[in-house]
């Protein structure tokens, strides 16, 4: 069994294993290489020979335990035909809502649409850099897609004051997001994803009084649907207050933390398997405070089923000596 498997289904930590969110991206050369000739970014995601590449660099150059797919959560939105772009120092920019369009749409279609994602997840799984490693497909948390579909950008610190104004709305394509966000799921792991993870980077936005129907039973419904599917499932509440809670509520196999996160509280409230918590910029210091810090959580969760990570997506500023560095570091503890 590969290490990452074997902490979440066995709860035995061997190996330490390691992943990195957003390992292929920006920090790396190869990355931007390929990047400069292809500008539009959704176009990019949908070549799967491309994206294949681009999902391989980084297994390339650290010892790294899993792959993650070069895709992105709003591929879902796209699929279901919201215009969505990438634009420089901005960000995600997605089109006007028409419910209308998105309630025809059919399964066929949307599969057509980002077929190649799956195309590529194929063969990322039979590269050979891939063996005895987990392919990790991903999906985001129906809330995190909501706030992208209704907001068209990325929210700043909270949500407009009229954000829920349209509950109808909202309930409609919360259940259109549930169908097809499953459908997904099942495209990736009928191509090989072995792990899948859940990302819902919004839901530090939003009241208690809202969590279970924004963010608890959208979830649950797809960690149900993931594991009836007998694949394991990693859920990533940014920003959540209440991880305890949310474990609970929603059984994710393994639960990823964010940088706010009280390592040691949490070991003491969670049973399952933890994953990442280190913050991403301490990679943007020196090799010696980053052995420091990601010591601190190797050490507090030497008997704790454990996959090393961060709390966010490694920054784009990051030298990829620091992360050769933190990888060997680990390996070698
Ligand atoms: O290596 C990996 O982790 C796999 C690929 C991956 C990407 N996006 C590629 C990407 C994954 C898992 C994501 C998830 C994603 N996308 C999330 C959830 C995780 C998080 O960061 O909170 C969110 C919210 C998005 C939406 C998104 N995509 C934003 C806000 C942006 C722009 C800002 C940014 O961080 O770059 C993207 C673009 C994006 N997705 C890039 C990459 C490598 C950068 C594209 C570029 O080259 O300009």
């Amino acid at each position: 069994m590969s290490p990452i498997s074997e902490v979440i289904v066995n709860k035995q930590t061997k190996n330490n294993p390691i992943w990195i969110m957003r390992q292929a991206g920006r920090y790396l050369p190869e990355f931007r290489e390929i990047r400069k000739n292809n500008p539009d970014f959704i176009k990019l995601c949908l070549n799967q020979n491309l994206s294949t590449e681009i999902t391989l660099q980084p297994l390339k150059r650290f010892e790294l335990d899993a792959a993650i797919i070069f895709s992105d959560i709003l591929m879902v939105p796209y699929g279901l035909n919201q215009k969505v772009e990438f634009k420089k120092n901005f960000g995600p920019s997605l089109g006007d809502l028409n419910l209308s369009k998105i309630s025809e749409l059919t399964e066929e279609d949307f599969v057509k649409k980002i077929n190649q994602v799956y195309e590529a997840i194929k063969l990322v799984s039979s590269n050979q850099l891939v063996k005895n490693k987990d392919t990790i497909g991903f999906v985001g948390a129906p809330w995190t897609l909501l706030v992208y579909m209704i907001n068209k950008h990325s929210p700043k610190l909270k949500l407009a004051n009229n954000f829920f104004s349209d509950e109808l709305l909202i309930n409609e394509i919360l259940k259109i997001l549930d169908k097809f966000i499953k459908i997904h799921i099942k495209n990736q792991i009928d191509s090989g994803a072995k792990i899948i993870q859940i990302f819902d980077s919004w839901a530090g936005l939003l009241n208690k009084d809202k969590l279970d129907k924004y963010v608890y039973d959208p979830t649950l419904s797809l960690v149900e649907f993931t594991k009836s599917l007998n694949v394991p499932v990693i859920c990533f509440p940014r920003g959540i207050k209440d991880y305890k809670k949310y474990s609970e509520y929603v059984k994710p196999d393994a639960i990823c933390i964010d940088y706010e996160v009280d390592p040691v509280q949490i070991k003491k409230e969670i049973k399952i398997p933890i994953q990442g918590g280190m913050d991403p910029k301490i990679l943007l210091t020196d090799k010696e405070n980053l052995k420091k810090e990601a010591k601190k959580y190797l050490d507090i969760f030497k008997d704790h089923p454990y996959i090393f990570n961060l709390g966010h997506g490694v920054l784009p500023e990051t030298d990829p000596n620091m992360m050769d560095y933190l990888v060997k570091m680990v390996k070698d503890y």
